[in-house]
């Protein structure tokens, strides 16, 4: 990439590193983002994150290593009222229990299988 843009590898690392969308190892086929913002931490976020940590067996910051899924905490995603709130491939839950969430990881789970 550096060659074809003719843009110094420095310069292409950098923005690599600096954006969060960015990642430079392989990513899990679903993607789970929990806040633990304030609004979220407060309403049981961590409770959310261990169940997610129990169903998917990956921590924060972690992908599994048959790539089905990452796990990543956030500080806000800005609809602290629905708290807590997780993501799963972009679709948003919010209020989610831990009866919930395992429910939506697992249906992640057995949708690949098929
Ligand atoms: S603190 Fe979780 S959405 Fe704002």
């Amino acid at each position: 990439m550096s060659e074809k843009l003719a843009v110094p590898m420095s310069r292409i690392q950098h923005i690599t590193t600096f954006y969060k969308t960015f990642s430079l190892t392989p990513k899990g086929r679903h993607e789970v983002h929990v806040c633990v913002g304030t609004a979220c931490h407060v309403r049981g976020a961590q409770n959310i994150l261990d169940t997610v940590e129990e169903v998917t067996g990956v921590k924060p910051g972690e992908t599994d290593p048959d790539l089905n899924f990452s796990v990543e905490t956030v500080s806000c995603l800005g609809c602290c009222a629905l708290g807590p709130v997780m993501v799963v491939d972009g679709e948003y839950h919010g209020n989610v229990e831990q009866a919930e969430t395992a429910k939506v990881l697992k249906d992640c789970a057995c949708s690949q299988e098929q």
